[in-house]
């Protein structure tokens, strides 16, 4: 990877965000680990300092918090950083009506406006030093809607879209954007939606955090648009983008709702089953 030697990593408590942090250790980077769970974070951060003699720094932020992530943009920013991997995210399922607002709310904190605040922050920086890799964690369900995912797949289509336009936009900058865009993960992601049943499904052939994180930091410094690992996501990536969304609709009413249903999210069925879309 070129360029200089800070990375930031959101999300690096667990899942992929862990694994970006051990692949930049591994790759001589220092870093800051930012999420909610200092405890993790700690036990990562100790765990990276003694295998690869980085340099590591935890900053425990909220990134659903306004004011909390306004100070640590405000900070990284004023970081030589050359590597950031917005990869902070959760989902929620389960029909909009009933899902619980302030949790809603705070998935497009999460997943839509601290993506957008840290990258705005350290993209000058990077700009200005002439060089700088940017790792978006978007997702397959960014590329169609997803009824019982609504509020999700909307956030990550946010984040596809981001990622690609930068990747265009940075072109010539010595600055590089590209969009990670996972299918099935074994993380505490499916715990987190209310979905941890979905793990026993093994149709969806689950990639490993690992192998996932592995393939977005190969990508992003060989300056790819889109890394998407795994021919399962492939799949998911290419339907979602190219399927009309007359045939999508009752494809996913018979895939994704009744798995959902199975794996205990309560979801509206009419609501994707329906052809008259
Ligand atoms: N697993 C999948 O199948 C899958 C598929 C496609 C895309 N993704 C995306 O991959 C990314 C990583 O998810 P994962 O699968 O690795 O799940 P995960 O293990 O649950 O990791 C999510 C990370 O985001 C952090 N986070 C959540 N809410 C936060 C908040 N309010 N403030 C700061 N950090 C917060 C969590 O840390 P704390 O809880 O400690 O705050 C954790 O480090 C997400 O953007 C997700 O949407 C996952």
């Amino acid at each position: 990877m070129s360029g200089g030697k800070w990375a930031v990593v959101s999300g690096a408590s667990s899942g992929i965000g862990e694994h970006l942090a051990q692949g930049l250790a591994a790759r001589g980077h220092d870093l800051w680990l930012v999420a909610r769970g200092t405890a993790a974070l700690e036990r990562i951060a100790q765990e990276l300092r003694d295998r690869h003699r980085v340099t590591v720094h935890v900053r425990t932020c909220d990134l659903a918090d306004p004011v909390a992530r306004d100070a640590l943009t405000e900070e990284l920013a004023a970081e030589p950083v050359s590597v950031l991997c917005a990869n902070a995210g959760f989902p929620t399922c389960g029909p909009l009506s009933t899902n619980d607002p302030a949790r809603e709310s705070a998935e497009v904190q999460v997943n839509v406006v601290a993506l957008h605040a840290l990258t705005q922050a350290l993209l000058p920086g990077m700009l200005a030093r002439g060089h700088g890799r940017i790792l978006v964690t978007g997702s397959t369900a960014g590329c169609q809607p997803v009824p019982t995912a609504a509020t999700y797949a909307a956030t990550k289509a946010f984040a596809n879209s981001f990622a690609e336009s930068l990747h265009v936009e940075l072109r010539g900058t010595g600055v590089t954007c590209t969009l990670l865009a996972p299918g099935p993960v074994r993380t505490n992601f499916y715990a987190e939606g209310g979905m941890r049943d979905l793990q026993k499904n093994p149709l969806l052939a689950w990639l490993t955090p690992r192998r996932v994180a592995e393939a977005g930091l190969r990508g992003m410094a060989e300056g790819r648009r889109v890394v998407v690992p795994g021919p399962v996501a492939k799949a998911q990536y290419l339907a979602g983008r190219h399927l009309p969304r007359t045939l999508l609709f009752p494809v996913l009413g018979r895939t994704v709702l009744p798995l959902f249903r199975r794996a205990g999210t309560t979801a509206h069925p009419q609501s994707v089953n329906s052809r008259k879309v």
